[in-house]
């Protein structure tokens, strides 16, 4: 099979890519990715000389980005990602996930090849109780959620006018290895590294699903391989938590890999101004996933916690690199008036 992953230069993506180098070693992969300030070609280091890799750089809001590539399906992961970046400007959102991925259908219909649509929990809005399953209605609340909802009907739509051979899947909240430092796992342990306040939006009482990036990837894999054109597949971990509870964890654990005092960093922790329009839980049904397709998470998170904090410790190379650049800019604005409260 020959697969073209795009956004592999992500975090998700990057992993991905890992996971299929690995069990499938006969597979051809193309990493096709913008490199946008969140792509990053030191997350595949690792891989970049196997002979079944090539990385393309390249836009799927291209339409001719994919002449003389040959591929039998992709598996897109490109997407603007992080609903803060939403709130300051939709547009980016807009462009790439929504244009690209009419885009990418384009190409799949007239080639006749296999696509997969990875979104997320989040197109189905916020639930006080119960869970959502594949076929709850979408009422996303941010410009990021309504982005990823609007491509997720595009494939809907292409599957029902064009026949086109797509299948979509929503996961929870990943976190892992290669994590770009905005999103809130790597947030705190880099700043708890760092010595530096852990802002906290609102009351910290938000509830989110955390799942290990590795079990989100064997999921994705395990839909390309057995799932059914057309259908939609919820990923969760049923591993629900406030947002206190997880940076409250987090910061024990820093303390404990690191020798710190416990109170010094618990101390970091600062309630800041909410974010706009902040979804209150999310919460997917995963029981298509395990009756069908036999998928489960393998990783608990006290380990996965664990693994991603000694991860950040050995990488302090990649994280510095972003850390001192342009990402600054995007912290002070986002950060710099909220902390000096
Ligand atoms: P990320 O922001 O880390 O990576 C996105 C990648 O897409 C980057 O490599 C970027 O360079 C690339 N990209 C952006 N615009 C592009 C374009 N126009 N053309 C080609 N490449 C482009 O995101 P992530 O966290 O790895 O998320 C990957 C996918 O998974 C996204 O579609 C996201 O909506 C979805 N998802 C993420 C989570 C999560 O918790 N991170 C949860 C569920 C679903
Ligand atoms: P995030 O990682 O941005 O993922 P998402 O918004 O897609 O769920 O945020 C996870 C949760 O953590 C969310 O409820 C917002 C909250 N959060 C904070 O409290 N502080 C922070 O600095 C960040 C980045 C997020």
């Amino acid at each position: 099979m020959k697969l073209l992953v795009t956004g592999g230069a992500g975090f998700i993506g990057s992993n991905y890519v890992r996971h299929v180098l690995t069990a499938h070693p006969d597979y051809q992969v193309i990493n096709f990715d913008k490199l946008t300030y969140a792509g990053n070609l030191g997350n595949l280091k690792d891989v970049e000389s196997s002979p079944n890799y090539t990385f393309v750089r390249g836009d799927i809001c291209d339409r001719n980005a994919f002449e003389g590539l040959e591929f039998d399906a992709v598996v897109n992961f490109a997407a603007e990602s992080h609903v803060d970046r939403s709130i300051l400007d939709a547009s980016p959102f807009l462009r790439t996930n929504v244009m690209g991925t009419h885009n990418l259908l384009e190409i799949v219909r007239r080639r006749g090849c296999a696509l997969l649509h990875v979104s997320t929990d989040e197109v189905y809005g916020s639930t006080a109780e119960g869970f959502f399953n594949e076929d709850s209605p979408l009422q996303p609340n941010s410009p990021y959620a309504a982005s990823k909802a609007s491509s997720d009907l595009l494939v809907r739509a292409y599957v029902e006018t064009y026949k086109v051979r797509a299948m979509t899947t929503r996961c929870s909240n990943n976190y892992g290895p290669y994590q770009f430092p905005e999103k809130l796992v790597p947030l705190v342990i880099i700043n708890a590294l760092n010595g530096r306040p852990v802002p906290v939006y609102g009351d910290g009482m938000n509830v989110r699903d955390w799942i290990y990036v590795e079990d989100h990837c064997k999921a994705v894999d395990m839909v390309l391989h057995n799932g059914k054109a057309g259908e939609v597949y919820n990923i969760g971990s049923r591993n629900e938590r406030p947002n206190i509870e997880v940076i409250k964890l987090l910061l024990r654990k820093v303390a404990q890999r690191t020798g710190r005092n416990e109170d010094d960093l618990l101390n970091l922790i600062t309630f800041v101004k909410d974010r706009a329009g902040h979804d209150r839980r999310y919460a997917i049904d995963p029981v298509k996933m395990e009756r069908q397709l036999g998928w489960g998470p393998d990783m608990s998170f006290d380990q996965g916690i664990l693994k991603t904090i000694d991860w950040y410790i050995s990488n302090r190379d990649w994280w510095q690199g972003i850390t001192s650049g342009e990402y600054m800019k995007y912290y002070d604005t986002q950060y710099g008036e909220r902390l000096k409260k």
